[in-house]
């Protein structure tokens, strides 16, 4: 397939959630080989079956971002199959929900590994084909909630902080290899993720009224309109846009 992503190797973790089968979907229409990464590995492999049965190209690695073995090896695959890799999306990421009364030390060092740390990984083990190649994109995934918090969230905002810190910071540290690094923050994107709590509250209904309230286009977003975010940051009609962050929220923050 020809599109804005041509000939170059895009990986993805979490690669099987809503948004990032969305952005699989779109970068693989759009020309990219796609390098699906995630601890899921019948979803996995059905979504690169899915994409190469549409005329994409795509393969399955089955990683856990929290691994320092896994990581690289991971990678390592994703080079010796597909190519290097100058595009990186790292979405893959969980929330564990609490008070400080609630929540352990093992559930602040879980959110830290996954969300935090496997973003580290990511970069850190990618980037070297990036410079190899003289160019590069990262998309990190970071939230509305690194801006306005959550008064039973403070790990999940903590790292979406995190990433957003993160991704200022390796901006500065790569813009000289040519390489690109941006955050995307959505609202409240409908997916599995958001229903696990949502369902959790004791009125959801209520909850998932307010939530879609939050948005001056009083919905919530679709995983694909996500992804149209992340495709036009790691796209060169986005070649000037480095270390900052892209608001696909729906007016959120504005009505918030
Ligand atoms: N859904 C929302 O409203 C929303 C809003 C803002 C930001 N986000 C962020 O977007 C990302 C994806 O959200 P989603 O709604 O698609 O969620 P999702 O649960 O559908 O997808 C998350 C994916 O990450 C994978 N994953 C989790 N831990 C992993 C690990 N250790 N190693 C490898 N893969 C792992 C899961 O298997 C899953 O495929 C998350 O980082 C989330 O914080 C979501």
């Amino acid at each position: 397939m020809n599109g804005r992503f041509s000939g170059q190797v895009a990986v993805i973790t979490g690669a099987t959630g809503a948004i990032g089968s969305a952005t699989a979907h779109l970068l693989a229409a759009e020309g990219a080989v796609v390098a699906l990464l995630d601890q899921q590995v019948a979803a996995g492999e059905a979504l690169a079956a899915a994409l190469q049965h549409q005329g994409g190209q795509a393969l399955f690695v089955p990683c856990d971002v929290s691994s320092d073995s896994a990581m690289p090896a991971a990678l390592a695959q994703v080079a010796q199959s597909a190519g290097g890799p100058t595009l990186l999306v790292t979405i893959a990421g969980i929330n564990l929900n609490g008070t400080l009364e609630t929540l352990t030390v093992a559930d602040w060092d879980r959110m830290m590994a996954v969300n935090v740390r496997g973003v580290f990984l990511a970069a850190k083990y990618t980037v070297p084909f990036m410079k190899q190649a003289g160019r590069g994109a990262i998309v990190n995934m970071s939230s509305v909630s690194a801006f306005v918090g959550s008064k039973d969230s403070s790990p999940y905002v903590t790292t979406k902080g995190a990433v957003l810190s993160f991704s200022r910071s390796i901006a500065g540290e790569l813009a000289p290899y040519g390489i690109r690094v941006n955050a995307i923050c959505p609202g409240w994107v409908n997916t599995p993720f958001t229903d696990q709590y949502i369902n959790a509250a004791p009125d959801p209904k209520a909850l998932r009224d307010f939530a879609s309230g939050q948005h001056l286009l009083n919905r919530m977003a679709e995983p694909a309109e996500v992804a149209q975010g992340i495709a036009w940051l790691l796209s060169d009609a986005a070649s000037f846009v480095t270390g900052t962050e892209l608001f696909v929220d729906g007016g959120f923050m504005i009505r918030r």
